[in-house]
């Protein structure tokens, strides 16, 4: 690879996902060019221990064979099969039904998207559809949780709560709402798993009640932990808690698995901690390990018979991608499955405990407030005042110090730009190689405060 050239074009050309234009001019990218297991290499030969498999999707690892097989045998086979005008194709319908079989509740039916922002863009046309199929088509007003991430689609970086999503870019619309996350950490309700989950119910009774009553609001959407938000893990009790206000209010409950599903909590889906049985249900990353892009929309029985029963005969329900039930994706989808179902949810549930109890070693830190972690996805918030919580100034630029250090300390993690560090380590992983990661932060950690002005902010 000539990687000078790469760097080069890649700065003039290639236009980068959530980044700052003027930074990527500046410092060009970095090319990664192979992977095996938790492994990256990138142009330079230099070898990164991916702790964050890749954007929180590499579930399996690198280099699956049995998964490279898949996606080539069906490329050879059928590579595109169109699912309009009546056609379908095997592996599609297969993935279908083995996943509608282990999804919670009455989510028998599934729509297959591209990734995660357009699953959640698909639920925001169903929820249409259905209000409209009901006689309610005034339910229209939609909310979700601060510091909620839902993909970057128009419409869906409005129901996202993170404001890089919102600037510039018109949005929320007026139908879409935020009432305060569940966050343990910062809740002015205090740490008390009773009085977030009270105040969370009453913040969503509060917020419909402004809105002007459940009869012009459709659906409630969260995250089970909230990824990009910093790895928020809300108290055990609150998805239960927040599904029973929204049966109560007779809106919609939708969860965005997007994240949290095939294993990345330990079981298949984060849903099944607490049993939850959601209207519609938000899957991507996981579902093909981020071999081939796919997304999907689960739906409700209820959902799925009342458009299907209104919808005139002979008329389309008027949703629908080219790559959508992709031949391809639906492939490695279903060999990544046999993956998870092969042991690959219990090892990330037996190493995932071990990176707990490492994590929780991290909280001496003197630079880390608090860690948090469910199965395999973890946060460590960092703070300049332990007792205050105090946010460290961004002028210490720390999220970007991180990044460069546990680059060159062979370390992959996210430096979430708010000094929250997010950890989602691939399911095969050893505890050897756990104990790299962890070792490896805490030698990242200990640089970032042996910089004088970090030194002097912790000393003040
Ligand atoms: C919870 C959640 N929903 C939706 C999305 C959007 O998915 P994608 O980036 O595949 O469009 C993400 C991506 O990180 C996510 O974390």
């Amino acid at each position: 690879m000539d990687t000078p050239r790469l760097v080069s074009l890649d700065r003039e050309h290639l236009i980068h996902p959530v980044s700052s234009w003027q930074g990527h001019e500046t410092n060009g990218a970095t090319i990664l060019e192979s992977g095996k297991g938790v492994w990256l290499t990138d142009s330079n030969g230099h070898r990164l221990l991916d702790g964050f498999s890749g954007l929180w999707c590499v579930n399996t690892g690198y280099g699956c064979e049995s998964v490279v097989e898949a996606g080539r045998r069906q490329l050879e086979k059928l590579p595109y099969a169109t699912g309009y005008f009546g056609f379908s194709n095997e592996p599609a319908i297969e993935l279908a039904a083995r996943l509608t079989k282990q999804a919670p509740g009455h989510l028998n039916h599934i729509y297959f998207a591209l990734g995660g922002s357009d699953a959640v863009d698909s639920t925001l046309r169903f929820i249409r559809y259905y209000q409209h199929a009901r006689g309610t088509p005034e339910k229209r007003h939609v909310i979700g949780l601060q510091k909620g991430y839902h993909g970057s689609s128009f419409v869906g970086a409005g129901l996202t709560a993170l404001p890089v999503f919102h600037r510039d870019a018109d949005v929320p619309l007026p139908w879409q709402h935020h009432i305060p996350s569940p966050d343990p950490y910062r809740h002015p309700a205090g740490p008390n798993a009773e009085a977030i989950i009270q105040a969370s119910v009453r913040a969503l009774h509060d917020e419909i009640a402004k809105i002007g009553g459940p009869e012009h609001v459709a659906a409630f959407y969260c995250e089970l932990v909230q990824g990009s938000g910093g790895v928020i893990v809300p108290p055990a009790g609150w998805a239960s808690a927040m599904q029973a206000a929204c049966r109560e209010l007779n809106i919609l409950f939708i969860v965005d698995e997007v994240i949290t599903g095939f294993g990345r909590t330990g079981p298949l889906f984060a849903c099944e901690h607490e049993n939850i049985e959601p209207d519609m249900m938000t899957v991507a990353k996981g579902l093909t390990a981020g071999y081939a892009p796919m997304g999907g929309v689960f739906m409700s029985n209820e959902i799925y018979e009342t458009i299907r029963d209104k919808t005139p005969a002979g008329v389309a329900v008027g949703h629908g991608q080219t790559y959508s039930a992709h031949p391809v994706s639906a492939a490695i989808g279903l060999a990544v499955l046999d993956l998870y179902e092969g042991g690959l949810l219990e090892n990330g549930t037996r190493v995932g405990k071990h990176l707990a109890t490492r994590l929780a070693g991290l909280g001496n830190h003197p630079l880390v407030g608090t860690t948090r972690s469910i199965g395999m996805l973890a946060g460590i918030e960092l703070v300049i005042d332990k007792s205050a919580k105090t946010k460290p100034d961004p002028k210490l630029g720390i999220s970007g110090k991180l990044s460069r250090y546990g680059y060159e300390h062979g370390i992959l993690f996210r430096a979430f730009g708010d000094d929250v560090i997010g950890l989602a380590p691939p399911l095969c992983s050893t505890i050897a190689e756990m104990d790299q990661l962890c070792d490896g932060l805490v030698t990242v950690l200990d640089r970032v405060i042996a910089d004088p002005a970090v030194a002097l902010a912790l000393k003040a």
